[in-house]
């Protein structure tokens, strides 16, 4: 089927891309110029494994093609995804602003092509009811329209995005046309039945996964609240297991214990029990505090999550405590950053726990530098010193002469780093692991003094 993709962000380039491996031409609308030239090459503007291989076969293969144009997209198709941004508004929650402008522009063009009919799709993340707002929007503008106008959020992670669409445990449809609906579970028919073409371009298959993947089919309203509900879920685990690791550190018992015993009970589970610094990203940090604002908009407090929110914030606060408490001040201190994005397999740096610490430490008047493996150009973007430069392509010059090293990002090379070199080249080996990388007795034995979160006496402190 011919679709449009309104949006080549990171969810928008990925169905994108995923959608055309799978059979689909599609037609990416992109304004901004440099990304758009950047595709047209077939070179990914993020940092996603597997983009860039297949994006090049798909604009060989003619079934990938990017324009600014979207009346030039619209034309060609009868599926429109938007998949534009939904960043946070202060205390007004998730803007709206971008889809407001992509369903203007839809429904204009609806407007002068009335004999077209449109399946648009709602792939952003956007508050519960926002599909029907924007189906008024598009009748505003063109009454006689015909069209649909459905809710499928997307449930992919950054880093593994291609894995996660074209392997999902789910997928959710929104709608209150059946018809509608189906057509949209048709576009994902080969997803759904594991039938991928190409693996060696793409990630393989899990070795279990359930075929055919479950689809959930429902109204819009529901459609859009499984979205953040399932994201402020996650959250939740996460800041749950932070506080258990905080109480961990008090009573001197051991937080990766913990969360495997607690994992293995299947109505808790294993994932999302990793604790350390918190969560950062894109979407936690935004979709938790829309889910509230939402909820506080129809007079109803989300106790719990705003609690999540909060813990998520003291859980850095209380690392960089650590930090503090054993080096007396942060005034003069050098202090090195392994990781710059905010997880590892992305140059992703928004709301990045470890960016905003750094910032913090060189307010307090500390020297800070940096060293990650993919984000540092985008870190630049968002925090650089005028004076001297932070960041780092190598991490032993960055650890030079260091009076402490903090790990803010678990990326996996970072085990494999000469920790003996490094310790000879620090001023004092002390090493803050806020991602509870390394075994502690494995670093005391290279002679490091390591603190980690949540792991009995190693990681123990008494600030609060
Ligand atoms: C998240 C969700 O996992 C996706 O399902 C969802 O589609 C996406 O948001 C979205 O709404 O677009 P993502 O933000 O890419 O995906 O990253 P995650 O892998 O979920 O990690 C988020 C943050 O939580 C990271 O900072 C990570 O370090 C942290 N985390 C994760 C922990 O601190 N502990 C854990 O156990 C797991």
């Amino acid at each position: 089927m011919k679709i449009a993709v309104i949006g080549m962000g990171y969810v928008g380039l990925t169905t994108a891309a995923s959608m055309a491996h799978i059979g689909h031409e599609i037609f990416g609308v992109e304004i901004d110029e440099a990304k758009l030239n950047l595709l047209k090459e077939g070179k990914s503007p993020i940092y996603e494994e597997y983009l860039d291989g297949m994006l090049s076969h798909g604009i060989e293969a003619g079934r990938l093609h990017f324009t600014s144009d979207l009346a030039e997209a619209l034309d060609e198709t009868e599926v429109a995804f938007i998949a534009v941004g939904t960043p946070l508004m202060g205390q007004w929650g998730a803007d709206l602003r971008q889809i407001r402008a992509a369903v203007g522009d839809i429904a204009h063009f609806l407007k002068e092509n009335p004999d077209k009919h449109l399946i648009v799709i709602m792939k952003s993340t956007v508050p519960s009811r926002t599909c029907d707002t924007m189906a008024d929007h598009i009748r505003e503008i063109a009454p006689d329209a015909k069209f649909d106008l459905v809710s499928n959020p997307e449930f992919l992670r950054e880093g593994s995005g291609v894995f996660d669409t074209l392997y999902p445990d789910r997928i959710v449809i929104g709608s209150r046309s059946t018809e509608a609906s189906n057509k949209v579970k048709g576009l994902y028919q080969a997803i759904i039945d594991g039938k991928i073409p190409d693996t060696h371009l793409c990630p393989k298959p899990p070795e279990k996964h359930p075929y055919p993947i479950p689809v959930v089919q429902t109204d819009p309203r529901s459609s859009e609240l499984i979205k953040y509900a399932a994201n402020a879920f996650l959250a939740t685990k996460i800041s749950f297991i932070n506080e258990i690791a905080n109480l961990a550190e008090k009573t001197g018992a051991n937080i990766e214990d913990i969360a495997y015993g607690i994992g293995l009970d299947q109505r808790i589970g294993p994932q999302f029990l990793r604790a350390g610094i918190g969560y950062g990203g894109s979407c936690f940090p935004k979709d938790t505090a829309a889910l509230t604002h939402q909820a506080e908009s129809f007079g109803y407090t989300f106790k719990l999550l705003n609690a999540v929110i909060e813990v998520n914030q003291r859980q850095r606060i209380r690392f960089l405590h650590k930090i503090v408490e054993r080096l007396d001040h942060f005034d003069g201190r050098r202090i090195g950053f392994l990781g710059l994005s905010f997880k590892p397999g992305t140059d992703d740096v928004r709301d990045s726990p470890g960016i905003e610490m750094m910032r913090y430490a060189e307010g307090a008047g500390a020297e800070v530098r940096a060293y990650d493996p993919v984000a540092i150009e985008n870190a630049r973007k968002i925090f650089d010193c005028l004076d001297k430069e932070i960041y780092f392509e190598d991490p032993l010059k960055m650890a030079e002469g260091c009076d402490c090293l903090a790990i803010v990002t678990d990326w996996p090379e970072f085990r494999d780093l000469d920790w003996l070199k490094i310790k000879k080249l620090m001023k004092h080996p002390i090493i803050f692991d806020g991602r509870n990388m390394f075994d502690p007795s494995e670093m005391k034995g290279k002679g490091f003094e390591y603190y980690c979160v949540g792991r009995g006496e190693d990681a123990c402190y008494n600030s609060e």
